[in-house]
């Protein structure tokens, strides 16, 4: 697939680097391609990932990942609403403390035809380059609509090395969006440490 991720710290870089080992063609779209992120990003993706402006990265790609700040997400998707469009757009940012963590709404008005998804917000960095959590696989709970995006995204979470776990299109995204608060209130509130993930079970696994 070719991936552009807008933003190139801990999510974005750690997103492209998984991505570029697999094969995928992945582009950082970044406001300063000499910043100290955006050249770490391409240090551990290599050769299979280059960095260009927002706007380049978005126009060639088939899957946009945000991975900017929660703050930044509505001026970046007004941006390049009409780029976006179309496009399998992934949204990975939090804003912790504002009505709705999740960038959903801005995205939708800014690009009513792209399938958007809600993915890779629910645990710490951490957990996407170390899956495996005390010997076990840990699961990345998404939301989003279902048909030929849903197995892109299972794709790309698959090939983090998480397990896909569907809780349903965008209208459960408050359930996703509070699993990303539930990580925060045990790594945080309760000191379990930022190597917490989270494993769904049934009785067939
Ligand atoms: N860290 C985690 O474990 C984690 C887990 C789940 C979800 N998230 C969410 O994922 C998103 C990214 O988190 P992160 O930890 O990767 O943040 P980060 O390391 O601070 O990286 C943020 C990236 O966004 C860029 N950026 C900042 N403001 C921007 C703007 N106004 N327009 C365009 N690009 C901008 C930064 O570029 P510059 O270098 O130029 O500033 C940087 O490349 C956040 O929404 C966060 O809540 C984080």
């Amino acid at each position: 697939m070719k991936i552009a991720i807008i933003g190139s710290g801990n999510i974005g870089g750690t997103l492209g680097a998984k991505w570029a080992a697999a094969g995928h063609a992945v582009v950082f779209g970044v406001r300063d391609a000499g910043s100290a992120k955006a050249r770490a990003a391409l240090g551990a993706a290599g050769e299979r990932a280059r960095v260009d402006k927002i706007a380049g990265a978005i126009a060639d790609a088939e899957v946009v990942v945000l991975a900017v700040p929660g703050a930044a997400v509505a001026e970046t998707v007004a941006a390049h609403g009409a780029a976006l469009d179309g496009k399998l757009v992934i949204d990975t940012t939090n804003q912790f403390g504002a009505p709705v963590m999740n960038g959903i709404a801005a995205i939708a008005g800014a690009a009513p035809q792209a399938a958007i998804y809600r993915a890779f917000n629910s645990v710490g960095w951490e957990n996407m380059a170390e899956p495996v959590v005390g010997g076990v696989q840990a699961d990345l709970l998404y939301c989003g609509p279902d048909g030929a995006g849903r197995a892109a995204v299972e794709q790309l979470i698959a090939a983090v090395g998480l397990r896909p776990v569907r809780v349903g299109d965008l209208q459960q995204v408050a359930l996703v969006d509070n699993l990303g608060a539930l990580w925060s209130a045990l790594v945080f509130g309760q000191g379990l440490g930022r190597r917490l993930a989270f494993k769904v079970l049934t009785p067939s696994d």
